[in-house]
């Protein structure tokens, strides 16, 4: 069956807030709301196919991993009946979302359950996809390391087959900017879900993190203020620009935002490594980089660094990944995380947002969460917890 629709995926629980965000871009970008998504699970969102509200997706969503207009769905449970549906659709399918002499190439993505292995599954779409097309007079090579199409064939999570192609060309979370990683970096992606949760308003909000390592959430939070272009961008032919005629596909959505955001971190390689990632991101404008130990963090210094930029630090957010025990013992780290929950207790008006793996977190930080969330980085499961101070 030939189907038409925009697949967003990203982090396991993160539905909400790559909605949330894929709202505000298309009201800035597009000047509309998109409509309410079909959730696939708790990590994928299916919009009706819109190039332009593809365009934003893979421009400039920072909160999903990956963007994948949607082509075929097949019922079928074993690989000739997949073939064969998908043969028929190719044949028969009148987008051009691939071109004479094109390559491409397929992966897959959750096929775990279905009848036959990885490989098989890909082979299958692979040969359907070159047959179809020849069918429509297309000649279509595959090309593994530098294809023009990245294909995805999934199992939808009402069983079907459902094959699209993958528009941010790979990884969204991937954004181009990072080449020293740090001890313990944070995803891409995944700092820009913390900087949704923690409701970062770069208007009224300092954001501070005061255990920066890499820089990841300041970077990310400085590009989401603006509005940032994911580039380059990977789109396949088919995709029509027209609803972006205003819109250059390298324009800031929010250029005249002028936040203040700081990151610190008292590893000195961190902090150099998290400057270099600030420069390859073109934020190096939009963060302020301090070496200092978070247990000596005073709120009146931040006061007075907002009062040199002309701004105000009467509002802020606190947003972190703290160490959660690769280098301290449990009993270090209570004392650790305790010393850090005096400290943002004092930082009065403002909130906090932390993303943990370590369960001593809450009880060693006191005062009571207002968001306690399940949130992963990687394999790392953890929580988002969000404070009021
Ligand atoms: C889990 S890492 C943060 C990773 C970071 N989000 C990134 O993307 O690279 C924790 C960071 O806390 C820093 N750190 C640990 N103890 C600290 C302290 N007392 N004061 C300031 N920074 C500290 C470490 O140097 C490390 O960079």
């Amino acid at each position: 069956m030939i189907v038409d629709r925009l697949r967003v995926v990203g982090s396991p629980l993160t539905n909400k807030v790559m909605a949330g965000e894929l709202s505000r871009l298309a009201v800035r970008a597009l000047g509309r709301r998109p409509p309410e998504p079909r959730k696939a699970g708790t990590g994928t969102l299916v919009y009706p196919f819109d190039p332009g509200l593809a365009m934003v997706a893979c421009s400039y969503l920072r909160t999903a991993t990956r963007a994948v207009w949607d082509l075929y769905a097949s019922s079928a449970t074993r690989l000739e009946p997949l073939y064969d549906d998908l043969v028929a659709d190719v044949a028969a399918d009148a987008r051009c979302w691939l071109r004479d002499g094109d390559a491409i190439s397929v992966a897959t993505g959750n096929v775990a359950e279905f009848a036959a292995g990885e490989r098989q599954v890909v082979g299958t779409v692979k040969n359907a996809i070159l047959d179809g097309a020849a069918r429509r007079g297309l000649r279509v090579t595959v090309d593994p390391d530098r294809p023009d199409v990245h294909v995805v064939a999934r199992l939808d999570d009402d069983g079907s087959m459902v094959v699209g192609a993958d528009l941010g060309g790979g990884s969204l979370s991937q954004r181009g900017w990072r080449r020293a990683a740090g001890a313990a970096p944070l995803r891409e992606h995944v700092a820009a879900v913390l900087v949704m949760l923690g409701r970062f308003d770069p208007r009224r909000d300092v954001l501070l993190d005061p255990m920066c390592g890499s820089g990841t959430i300041a970077i990310e939070a400085a590009l989401m203020a603006r509005g940032a272009p994911r580039l380059p961008h990977g789109l396949p032919p088919g995709l029509d620009l027209e609803p972006l005629a205003d819109t250059r596909r390298d324009d800031y959505l929010f250029g005249d935002a002028d936040p203040l955001i700081i990151g610190a971190d008292r590893d000195l390689d961190a902090l150099i490594a998290a400057k270099d990632n600030a420069a390859r991101a073109a934020m190096t404008g939009h963060v302020v980089w301090q070496r200092g130990d978070v247990t000596q963090l005073d709120p009146d210094d931040i006061a007075a660094l907002a009062a040199d930029r002309g701004k105000t630090a009467d509002h802020g957010l606190i947003l972190s990944n703290p160490p959660y025990g690769e280098r301290l013992d449990d009993a270090d780290l209570r004392l650790f995380y305790g010393a850090l929950g005096d400290v943002c207790h004092g930082f009065r008006g403002w909130r906090g947002g932390f993303l943990v793996v370590n369960e001593e977190f809450e009880r060693a930080f006191g005062g009571r969460p207002t968001i306690k969330k399940p949130l992963s980085n990687g394999n790392l499961r953890g929580y988002f917890f969000g404070y009021e101070f």
